[in-house]
């Protein structure tokens, strides 16, 4: 079955990522993940989108959530069109930042969610699948 748009959302102020945390918390909720899972979620939520701020000057997300026979999934995409990454194994390594981070965001939203996808330069596309 065809993915259902639950949300899309600016991001690029501070307040942009309070409310993005908030409608990945009701929709991962509603959709009936553990608070286990929920956290997880948040937790990448955070990171990329923050990284969508820092890095990518600014962006957006979709909130999405996916149905097969078997099993029902919450998709995030984050999108921008800043500088992109390069080198995806580097920025993928654990504690590599290009700035002051500690440069653990993109390692650990991959390993919190159940699929990883990065497509970039130009701009940057993540895409972060939690399934049920
Ligand atoms: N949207 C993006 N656009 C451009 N570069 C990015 C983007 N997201 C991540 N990067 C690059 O990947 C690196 C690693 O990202 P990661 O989130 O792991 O670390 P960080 O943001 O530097 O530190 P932190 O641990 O605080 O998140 C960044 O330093 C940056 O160079
Ligand atoms: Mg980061």
């Amino acid at each position: 079955m065809a993915p259902v748009l639950l949300v899309t959302q600016d991001l690029r102020t501070e307040d942009d990522l309070v409310h993005m945390r908030a409608a990945v918390k009701m929709h991962a909720s509603d959709l009936g993940f553990s608070s286990l899972n929920q956290t997880k979620i948040m937790t990448a939520a955070s990171e990329l989108g923050r990284n969508t701020i820092e890095h990518g000057l600014g962006g957006l997300v979709i909130i999405e959530h996916l149905r097969e026979p078997e099993r029902n999934g919450i998709r995030l995409t984050f999108k921008d069109e800043g500088p992109g990454i390069h080198d995806h194994a580097l920025a993928l390594s654990d504690g590599y930042t290009s700035k002051k981070g500690l440069g653990l965001g993109l390692s650990g939203s991959k390993r919190l969610m159940d699929e990883f996808d990065l497509i970039s330069p130009p701009g940057t596309v993540i895409t972060v699948v939690k399934w049920m």
